[in-house]
């Protein structure tokens, strides 16, 4: 059995956000019912295409474990669908811009009236206030929730980061925000709304960064090299580079090939309780009990000094070779993995994190896998479906429609062009 099963949840997402919320719903075993525009889809699906003639893989890789009904729900017939959908259904998600089902004539208001038990979910760019009609995108997220004005050197312009945390972090908040509404309605009876803004959620995220604006008032951030190299803060927290947000001094060194490899570097933690165990390592065992040296705070001065040192040695290793020598010494290290690597990495292949999936136009292709593990709900992934290739079953295996009354419906034309059948 699969945690969510028998949870039918009507997935009216779109792009990376929603997608990523009802996919991993997907993956724990509810039935999510993809509704895309008739002819068109997620416009997903044609975006970044690398097969010509088949669905994108920035469709494919968001949208496992789905089925895919094609409905207009501004047409009479699509409006009577969505609302059979809408009584079926224990949740609906959807990441529309402001106002957008409203002026389809399906308010949070007359949803709840429809199914009192549903719970709605739904991720905007912004809260309430002044900029809730936006509409925004990942990168417009990462620097409104304070994620770019700290990220970057500091001598260089804020930066954006390649993790997607104002996508897929908002969908992975909303996915905890729907589980929870789904437990309290096994109390209550009733549904909810589920709202998650993408500034809160990448704000979230950065949590540590708003820790830090308010140590700021009372003295500097000791634990930023900047402070080592005597460079006085300003009103707002800096963009801090490499170092390691958690007090302990961290640093990205060059290792062995980093000449022709860009990533061939790794990450260094000079935590306080190996400090030994680092000098022994790069050959600096005097530094263990000398003048200015002895405790963390004595050495913050000397960071960049006692880093160049290091890297004078990891930049005798492999970043794998510096990995398998810190280990043992308790030493945190962690080498900078490429795409490439990690699409290599079999052990990954083996707990699932990794997959590979097959797929009807494109064959098959690699995906990143559900990350996480559920000991009683195992997860299987599935391709995603093609555009509309689940209508005529959904229309008569969930929502009861035959004869006749499927025929109006397929005929209205608010369902696309029906397949046959569901395609291998
Ligand atoms: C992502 C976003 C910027 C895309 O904007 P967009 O491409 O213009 O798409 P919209 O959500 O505005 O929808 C466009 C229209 O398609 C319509 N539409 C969507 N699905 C439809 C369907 N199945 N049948 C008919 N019309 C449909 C919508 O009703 C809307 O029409 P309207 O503007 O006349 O009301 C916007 O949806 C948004 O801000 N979403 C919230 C934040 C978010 O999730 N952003 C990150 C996405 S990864």
């Amino acid at each position: 059995m699969k945690a969510l099963e028998g949870i039918k949840v009507l997935d009216f997402t779109h792009v990376q956000s929603g997608p990523t919320c009802t996919q991993i719903l997907g993956w724990f075993g509810a039935d999510v019912i993809k509704v895309e525009r008739p002819g068109v889809g997620d416009a997903t699906r044609q975006q970044l295409v690398d097969v010509p003639g088949a669905d994108s893989l920035y469709f494919t890789m968001l949208n496992h474990n789905k089925r895919s009904i094609e409905l207009n729900p501004k047409t009479d017939a699509g409006k009577e669908v969505l609302t059979r959908l809408i009584e079926e259904c224990d949740v609906l998600v959807e990441n529309f811009a402001p106002g957008a089902l409203d002026r389809m004539g399906f308010p949070w208001e007359r949803i709840q009236e429809i199914n009192p038990r549903i719970i709605m979910a739904s991720i905007k760019g912004f809260g309430p206030g002044k900029y809730q009609d936006c509409k925004v995108y990942e990168n417009v997220a990462q620097c409104a929730g304070g994620s770019a004005s700290t990220t970057g050197f500091r001598d260089g312009p804020p930066l954006v980061t390649g993790a997607q945390i104002g996508d897929s972090g908002t969908g992975l908040h909303l996915c905890l925000g729907i589980v929870t509404a789904l437990f309290q309605r096994e109390k209550t009876g009733k549904g909810q709304k589920v709202s998650c803004a993408m500034q809160d959620s990448v704000l979230n995220l950065a949590r540590v960064k708003m820790r830090d604006q308010q140590r700021l008032q009372r003295g500097p951030l000791r634990e930023y090299s900047q402070y080592g190299e005597g460079i006085p803060f300003g009103e707002a927290v800096p963009r801090a580079g490499n170092d390691s947000g958690g007090g302990q001094p961290g640093r990205i060194l060059k290792c062995k090939g980093w000449e022709t490899d860009p990533n061939a570097y790794t990450y260094f933690i000079t935590q306080a309780a190996v400090w030994d165990q680092v000098c022994d390592v790069i050959g600096a065992p005097e530094w263990k009990d000398a003048d200015g040296f002895r405790t963390p705070a004595e050495r913050l001065d000397k960071l960049n000094m006692i880093f160049g040192r290091i890297e004078d040695w990891t930049m005798t290793k492999t970043k794998f070779e510096v990995m398998d020598i810190c280990n043992p010494l308790n030493i945190p290290v962690g080498p900078i993995l490429s795409m490439k690597e990690i699409s290599e990495d079999e052990g990954l292949y083996q707990t699932g994190t990794m997959v590979r999936v097959d797929h009807p136009e494109r064959g098959e292709y690699l995906s990143v896998g559900c990350p996480i593990k559920l000991s009683d709900s195992p997860v299987e992934v599935t391709r995603s479906p093609l555009l509309g290739e689940h209508t005529t079953e959904i229309l008569s295996e969930v929502l009861g429609y035959s004869g006749e009354d499927l025929d109006r419906i397929v005929g209205s034309g608010a369902v696309g062009k029906p397949k046959e059948k569901s395609a291998a």
